[in-house]
């Protein structure tokens, strides 16, 4: 394996000044996971390789984001798998601290608010989880900083790398780097979906065979909306609602269409007139032990 593993802030910027050194490079990526990673990951991965000389992945399952311990408890962790798969994307560096590494005081006193954006849709049925993605999100881009200058001695590119697939996360993360003017671009990745449209999730392992039949309702009624959108014609979130609600494994959380980046819902009348310029079909559901969200961009 060409890839290396550190566990320390100290270890990764020598690391990463060693690299962009030795590859004479202008550009770090840094792609941020909590590990279990799958094909959805990977190509956050590839993409960060596409673009930068050095890539960093980082695997840290932050106890600061989760509600229940036994959630906490229960994610996957899989280095050994996650090495291998980062590997052959052609990442550099994994950074995979402990706890302690990251909050070596305890829980943080100063956290990062992510405000009315992330108290609604996700952030109304898991309260605290955004504050505690974006303050975990915050100190891993300060890690992931290129450790040195570029080959021309200027200050080497720096980018960062999140799945459309989290768009509230993803929505969050634009509006944190803008707001406090934190030095890195932010590009989003296209979700992963497998064959049958179930967009990847470390958490889809936890669903039975009938479950995960049951969960392909979410990326249909998505794909409906997203065909409407394409026709010009109105959006009738109400089949699409009907359609996931007539399967009895699927408890419907939420199912909106909102602005991308505000997240607010759009005037109802985009639902009933011929939809025109922007939107993103969000939706949330429990299907058996498992909470599953998924959107599709609109666009006509
Ligand atoms: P995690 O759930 O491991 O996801 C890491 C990144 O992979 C996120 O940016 C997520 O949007 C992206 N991702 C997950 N499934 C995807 C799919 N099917 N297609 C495309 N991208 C996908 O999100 C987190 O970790 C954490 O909140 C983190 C940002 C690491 C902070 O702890």
């Amino acid at each position: 394996m060409a890839i290396k593993l550190v566990t320390t802030a100290a270890e990764l910027r020598a690391e990463s000044a060693r690299l962009l050194a030795e590859k004479r490079g202008s550009s770090q990526g840094l792609v941020p996971t909590m590990g279990a990673l799958h094909t959805g990951h990977a190509a956050l991965a590839r993409t960060a390789v596409e673009q930068n000389d050095v890539v960093v992945a980082s695997i840290f399952v932050n106890p600061l984001q989760f509600g229940e311990a036994a959630d906490l408890e229960r994610y996957p962790r899989t280095l050994d798998a996650d090495m291998a798969l980062l590997d052959a994307e052609g990442v550099d560096l994994v950074f995979a601290p402990s706890v302690d590494e990251v909050y070596p005081g305890g829980e943080p006193l100063v956290r990062v608010t992510s405000g009315p954006l992330g108290e609604k849709w996700e952030g109304a049925s898991r309260p605290g989880h955004f504050d505690g993605a974006l303050t975990v999100v915050a100190k891993l881009l300060h890690y992931g900083l290129p450790g040195g200058p570029a080959a021309d001695g200027g200050a080497a590119a720096y980018r960062a790398y999140f799945g459309q697939k989290d768009a509230q996360q993803l929505a969050l993360v634009k509006r944190m780097v803008a707001d406090l003017s934190f030095p890195v671009d932010i590009v989003a990745v296209s979700t992963v979906r497998n064959a049958e449209g179930l967009a990847l999730s470390s958490r889809n392992r936890f669903l039975s065979e009938e479950e995960r039949e049951a969960a392909l309702a979410l990326s249909r009624a998505l794909r409906l909306l997203e065909s409407h959108a394409l026709a010009n014609e109105p959006l009738e979130l109400d089949t699409a609602v009907a359609l996931v609600e007539s399967q009895p494994l699927v408890k419907l959380d939420y199912f909106d269409v909102v602005d991308p980046r505000t997240l607010e819902p759009l005037a109802e009348n985009c639902k009933e007139t011929p939809f025109r310029g922007e939107g993103l079909a969000i939706i949330a559901a429990q299907v058996g032990p498992v909470r599953l969200i998924d959107n599709v961009p609109l666009s006509s």
